[in-house]
């Protein structure tokens, strides 16, 4: 049976060291040098406004302000990049996060690419041939700092990812691979997932597809981590059959409780490092 890769407990450790690190930073540099956070959310999806209003609420707990921006289903891509521009430019402005999915008619990559790198807190805009990596993406940095807090060191190890998006997938590998892992991609064309996934020390989940794992398709004592993030009736659910893989991994995190509030807390982490870079300039 595995032991739990407790996400929440991490997360809360996290978040104490990133107020910590605002306090310290606002002792050298003074109240200006104090982390912010610009939040923006595109239309009235309910999922959408209640998680930026759960990232602003870390932001106070973490002694970063932050400042949400609401705009109507309607809003065009032109004037929410006006927005970026100006946020760009407002010197006051450190991070800026654009919530996603944004409305169909707008397209996400020229909003993500319109994000200054200086201002990215999410760390979309991290580039894969630096180990400059102290902006990472924030769901593979967070599956990473889970992973060392667990005691898992992943140099030499066969991870395989299931999925390659742009926000977790790709960068996923690229972090693995700086930790010197062997690294597998999977994705929706693969042939014979269970072939890769079945010979994974190390399996990483983000398909958007409840259940999709199965025991029979993960390795005895391999450690499962659930990136998914499913509705079922209401209820959050991961992309792996948690009570089968359960009594088959050595480690795995649930749904919700493990990588959902680890991926939150290195969201401060990033704000914090925008907010260090800038003061240390
Ligand atoms: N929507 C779901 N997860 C995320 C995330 O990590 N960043 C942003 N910007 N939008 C999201």
């Amino acid at each position: 049976m595995a032991a739990l890769i407790d996400g929440k407990a991490i997360a809360e450790k996290v978040k104490a060291e990133v107020a910590a690190g605002s306090e310290r930073l606002i002792r050298e540099f003074g109240e200006d040098a104090r982390p912010n956070m610009t939040l923006i959310v595109v239309g009235s999806d309910p999922i959408s406004k209640k998680l930026v209003n759960m990232k602003a609420n870390d932001c106070e707990a973490s002694g970063i302000t932050p400042t949400v921006i609401a705009l109507s289903e309607s809003t065009s891509e032109g004037k929410l990049l006006r927005l970026i521009d100006r946020l760009n430019r407002d010197d006051d402005v450190k991070a800026i996060l654009c919530q996603l999915p944004l409305p169909e008619h707008i397209s996400t990559k020229r909003v993500l690419a319109a994000i200054a790198p200086e201002k990215d807190v999410d760390g979309f805009s991290a580039r894969i041939d630096s180990d400059d990596y102290d902006v990472a993406a924030c769901t593979p940095a967070a599956v990473m700092r889970m992973l060392r807090e667990s005691g898992v060191d992943v140099a030499g190890k066969h991870c395989v990812i299931v999925g390659r998006s742009n926000m977790v997938g790709k960068p996923m590998a690229i972090q693995l691979l700086l930790n010197d892992a062997t690294v597998t991609v999977c994705h929706s064309k693969t042939e014979d997932i269970a072939s890769h996934t079945s010979r994974a020390d190390v399996l990483i989940v983000e398909v958007g597809r409840p259940g999709f794992i199965t025991a029979d398709m993960v390795k005895e004592g391999a450690v499962v981590i659930d990136v998914g993030m499913n509705y079922v009736d209401g209820r959050p659910t991961g992309d792996v059959d948690f009570p089968e893989v359960e009594k088959k991994a050595s480690l795995i995190t649930p749904v919700p409780g493990g990588v959902g509030p680890m991926t939150r807390a290195y969201l401060l982490v990033n704000a914090l490092t925008l907010a260090e870079r800038r003061a240390e300039k």
